[in-house]
């Protein structure tokens, strides 16, 4: 049975707690960098006051996995921190255990100086978007868990994703910041575009509440969209109907506006949207070479 410990009482160190509390998994152990931080998780979950540990070396040494949910540049420093701080005696005494962090774009290689703790240690990055609300966040149910890592970190932290309700898959260590920037793409970037289209749409005059509804409610309904459909069939607007006056009229728009980076967004995204509907066989080979010649 796992004993989890936690350090990091953030988005996903509180979020994970509390799904933990939901599936039975126990957690005997929580360290941040602040009291505040920790005492919030505590209670948002409902664990007892007991788990409170003064330092992530305490954590390491009640727990038998211990999961480093803190930003990924404090991870060496906590690591350091591990090596120089736990007891020769705490670390051989016997039990198997796993120290992991949950960082996208860094492999499990940065906990290597654990290993002479006899730690197994592996990586386990949930792919999803943590939000504030905990509540919310702790709803892991079909995430994708990409894990790599020793072997036994990688078998214990497959177990425990499934416990937790995510579907876990193993990922190439060395593959890590590629497979990182395709989820900042969609997720990070997502939020970019949402952000930059509220910004046009209030420019053409539209209320900024309504704005933010109806590009809320445009993207959800694209994203259901592409939950059933390949991304060449999901494609709408003038690009995938090979209108080019109206991709010209967009241009000709964009350019009054006193950001000089939309219009390049705009041609870069356009470019590659018609390399989409080429793909998809969605215009003719003209219409692709028309679109390409005014987007460049
Ligand atoms: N956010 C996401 O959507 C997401 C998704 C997947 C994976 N991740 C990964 O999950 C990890 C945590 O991200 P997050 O979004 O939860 O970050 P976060 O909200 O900023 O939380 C990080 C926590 O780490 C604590 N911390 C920082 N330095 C510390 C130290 N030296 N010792 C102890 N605790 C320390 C902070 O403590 P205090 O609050 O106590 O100051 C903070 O609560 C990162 O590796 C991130 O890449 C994030």
């Amino acid at each position: 049975m796992v004993r989890l410990g936690i350090v990091g009482a953030g988005r996903v160190g509180t979020a994970l707690a509390l799904a933990c509390s939901r599936t039975g998994v126990e957690v005997v152990a929580v360290a941040s960098r602040s009291e505040k931080s920790v005492e919030r998780l505590v209670q948002l979950a409902g664990l007892d006051r007991s788990v409170v540990c003064s330092s992530p070396n305490e954590a390491f040494e009640r727990s038998s996995v211990l999961l480093l949910s803190v930003s990924d540049d404090a991870i060496g420093e906590v690591c350091l921190q591990l090596t120089k701080g736990v007891s020769d005696k705490r670390a051989s005494e016997p039990g198997f255990r796993v120290v992991a962090h949950l960082s996208g774009a860094l492999s499990s290689s940065i906990l290597s100086p654990l290993r002479k703790l006899g730690a197994s240690v592996g990586s386990i990055h949930p792919i999803k978007s943590f939000s504030t609300d905990p509540h919310v966040s702790s709803d892991l149910k079909g995430t994708v868990a990409s894990i790599e890592g020793d072997e036994g970190a990688v078998q214990t932290l497959s177990e425990l994703a499934g416990v937790l309700g995510m579907r876990p898959t193993e990922i190439a260590s060395e593959a890590k910041p590629l497979y990182h920037a395709a989820a900042c793409i969609a997720s990070n970037y997502m939020v970019t575009l949402f952000a930059l289209s509220c910004d046009i749409m209030v420019r053409s005059g539209m209320d900024p509440a309504l704005a933010r509804e109806s590009i809320a409610h445009l993207m959800g309904g694209t994203m259901r969209n592409l939950q059933s459909q390949p991304p060449e069939q999901a494609l709408t607007g003038p690009i995938a109907r090979g209108d080019s006056d109206t991709i010209k009229g967009h241009l000709d728009a964009l350019e009054r506006i006193d950001n000089c980076r939309v219009n390049a967004i705009y041609r870069l995204l356009g470019l590659e949207t018609a390399e989409l509907a080429k793909y998809g066989k969605r215009i003719s080979s003209e219409s692709v070479d028309e679109l390409t010649s005014i987007l460049s």
